[in-house]
């Protein structure tokens, strides 16, 4: 059963180290994609000028630079994140309450100074590398990662977050806790019989639509495939026939 009555958005993750892979990938698949991820990597390397070569394009970027730190200075990343023009990023949802309040904040004044569309803030809850025995190693948090990740999706709903970056897995509770208007962004997202590759915890796309995640972020079924187009058009029909 499908949760919203249009398919989510899929978002193709640039991790490549170069600019000129980057703007290819781009080329490649932008009839069909309009939305990239640009991580640290990528952004390390090449700095903000990927951003706007991309933006020159005619396609939206997703900047996924996990910012993690006091308020004021959160609040000056997400300033300049908005002023490059990002359609969404990312800030840890474990850096307080005070911090996503400030994040939030800042898109909404700096988009309105500059008179452009507010970006998105989504939240990063629990990273999917950690367990259970390393949220009790390293904060000595005694829940089940679950319930941490719903905890930490709450506050940031309530710090005025947009949504939360999580598994498929853990869309559907978090759609029922917090709202079904609060946006989750999904990877860890693999087509029928692709390879895994390191993900331990995988979804197909027509999974994701059903536990009524927002935006798909897929890789390498994209950026690895012999044909990048042809592989996002596939994904794209299977999120339609859900
Ligand atoms: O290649 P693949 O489809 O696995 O890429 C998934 C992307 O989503 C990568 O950029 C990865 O860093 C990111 N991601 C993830 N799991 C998370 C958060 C982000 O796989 N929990």
């Amino acid at each position: 059963m499908n949760e919203s009555p249009t398919a989510p958005r899929v978002i193709v993750a640039l991790d490549v180290e170069d600019s000129g892979r980057a703007l290819e990938l781009v080329s490649l698949t932008s009839p069909a994609i309009g939305l990239y991820k640009i991580g640290s990597r990528l952004f390390t390397y090449e700095g903000p000028s990927i951003v706007r070569e991309i933006a020159k394009l005619g396609a939206s970027v997703f900047l996924d630079l996990k910012f993690h730190d006091i308020p004021a200075t959160v609040e000056g990343s997400v300033r300049a994140a908005t002023a490059l023009g990002v359609a969404m990023m990312t800030v840890h949802a474990s850096g307080g309450v005070d911090m996503m309040r400030s994040a939030a904040e800042a898109a909404s004044e700096e988009s309105e100074r500059l008179g452009i569309e507010r970006p998105l803030v989504v939240g990063v809850t629990v990273l999917t590398s950690l367990s259970m025995e390393d949220l009790s190693r390293t904060f000595g948090s005694k829940g089940a990662v679950r319930d941490v990740v719903l905890h930490l999706a709450s506050q940031a709903r309530e710090s005025g977050l947009d949504g939360v970056v999580a598994s498929v897995e853990e869309t559907r509770l978090i759609k029922d806790a917090v709202g079904v208007d609060f946006k989750v962004v999904t990877p860890g997202i693999r087509p029928s019989g692709a390879d895994a590759g390191d993900q331990k915890r995988v979804a197909t796309p027509r999974a994701a639509r059903e536990a009524g995640s927002d935006f798909l972020v897929v890789g390498r079924p994209i950026i690895g495939a012999s044909d990048p187009l042809k592989a996002a058009e596939g994904i794209l029909r299977e999120l339609k026939e859900a």
